[in-house]
């Protein structure tokens, strides 16, 4: 294959290089083509197809429906890793070693001190605040703690950063939880593995002893190992993009919760419980609401459905379902949203609108049934993505700056008024 792409505009040809990576994806670098061309940009809404960086984080290829981190198969890792292992693995590069876990995990539980000052912030919220809404106000007001900007060129600098987000956030996290409950804010017990103290500060009361469930812990860190990282999704590029200004890391991590809050994003784990519920009460009429899904009168979707890349199925939710199973059977729960979403899963993959459009199950669809039978509320799934997605965010904020990648500036196709004389207000129609 030629390593150039010929661009033709008005009779005048251009030449842009190809670029590949090292799973052969094929980019032509249209850096130039402003300045060669006078002006023309691309025009590509929603960045369907722009890529915006070159990344050695995560590999994902959705007409296969593979995802590795660092080369690592999310299957393996879901198999035979745990959540903080995975999380050295995507910000430095490679699987820790024994010393090096020790270390990372002594380190963060350091960092799991919150200033007291924070609780005056909680006070603050209403009881009804969403904790996603909290999660980012409180993540952002961890910059007002740590005024420093961190130097990523310095590895100790940045050492010292992430372990002390990776301690902080999922206290943030439990103490938005514990707001919406009327709870006591509970501090992390450094004498827990890194899940079994998320669980704690979400469940814990002062008035009875809190056991740790292995089963729980177990399925939970599995969980959070598929959302470790995923490309440049829509947090992740909103991460990389405000960092990309050279605001600091907390901010623009507070930023990524913002944009994972959204429905068709991380959100969407929360509406599909939703939906869920929704179907089993109005009579469990799986095929109704994947009418109503086809309907282009309808704004509703098949929350959980469809991905902006897999055209396959989308291999964390494979993993999850199966985990799905095998929880509730392990806790001997029975829940209908479970049967629901297998019966509208069966139904919607034999449909010509969702075959058509290459429309599979994603990492949304199953989670919130293990969540739900942990005991976490439905609005609290995002903020479980979120504990989830931390270490991606991190180590693509990390990759951007040592990649000294400029600040990211779109352009635009202006399409309103051209130039026209201002009239003073009394002589407006
Ligand atoms: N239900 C019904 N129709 C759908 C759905 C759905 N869930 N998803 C896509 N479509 C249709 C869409 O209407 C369009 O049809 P047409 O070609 O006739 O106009 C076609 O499929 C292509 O969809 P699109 O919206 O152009 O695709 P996109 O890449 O812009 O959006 C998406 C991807 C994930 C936002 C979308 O599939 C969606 O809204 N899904 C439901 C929300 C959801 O589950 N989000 C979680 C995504 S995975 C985890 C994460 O990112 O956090």
């Amino acid at each position: 294959m030629s390593e150039k792409a010929i661009l033709e505009v008005d009779g005048k040809r251009y030449e842009f290089p190809i670029l590949r990576g090292t799973e052969n994806e094929i980019a032509i670098d249209i850096k130039t083509l402003r300045g060669a061309t006078n002006g023309i940009i691309t025009f590509d809404p929603g960045f369907k197809n722009t890529g915006s960086c070159k990344s050695a984080i995560t590999f994902l290829d959705g007409e296969k429906g593979i995802l590795r981190y660092r080369g690592y198969s999310i299957e393996s890792l879901a198999k035979e890793s745990n959540f903080l292992e995975v999380t050295y693995l995507v910000i430095f590069g490679e699987l820790p070693t024994v010393e090096q876990f020790k270390k990372f995990e002594n380190d963060i539980k350091e960092q799991s001190l919150l200033n007291e000052e924070m609780k005056n912030i909680i006070d603050g919220f209403p009881k009804v605040a969403h904790p996603m809404g909290m999660l980012s106000s409180l993540t952002s007001a961890l910059t007002a703690f740590n005024p420093a900007t961190v130097d990523v060129t310095s590895e100790n600098n940045m050492y010292d950063a992430v372990v002390k987000l990776l301690g902080k956030f999922p206290v943030l996290a439990a103490w938005a939880h514990s707001k919406n409950k009327g709870t006591p804010l509970n501090y992390a017990d450094n004498s827990l593995d890194y899940i079994s103290n998320i669980m704690q500060m979400l469940f814990k009361v002062p008035t009875s002893q809190y056991k740790i469930n292995p089963t729980a812990v177990k399925a939970l860190d599995q969980l959070l190992i598929l959302h470790v990282d995923h490309e440049q999704n829509c947090s992740t590029s909103t991460v990389r993009i405000v960092g990309s200004s050279e605001a600091g890391l907390f901010a623009s991590i507070a930023a990524g919760v913002s944009a994972l809050w959204g429905r068709l994003h991380g959100g969407a784990n929360q509406a599909v419980i939703e939906m869920l519920d929704e179907i089993q009460n109005d009579g469990g009429d799986v095929e109704k609401y994947i009418l109503k899904a086809k309907d282009k009168s309808d704004s509703f979707r098949l929350m959980g459905f469809g991905h902006r890349v897999y055209k396959n199925f989308d291999p964390r939710a494979r993993i999850i379902k199966k985990a799905a199973d095998a929880l509730l059977a392990e806790l001997h729960v029975s829940d209908p949203a479970l049967e629901i979403a297998k019966h509208l899963e069966e139904v919607a993959l034999k449909d010509d609108y969702f075959v058509q459009r290459k429309l599979y199950p994603n990492v949304d669809f199953y989670s919130g049934i293990i969540y739900k039978a942990l005991g976490i509320p439905s609005e609290m799934f995002t903020v479980m993505f979120a504990i989830g997605r931390l270490p991606g965010w991190i180590a693509q904020w990390k990759e951007m700056r040592l990649g000294g990648e400029p600040i990211g500036r779109p352009r635009q196709l202006y399409i309103g008024h051209t130039e026209r004389d201002f009239k003073n207000i009394n002589e407006r129609a």
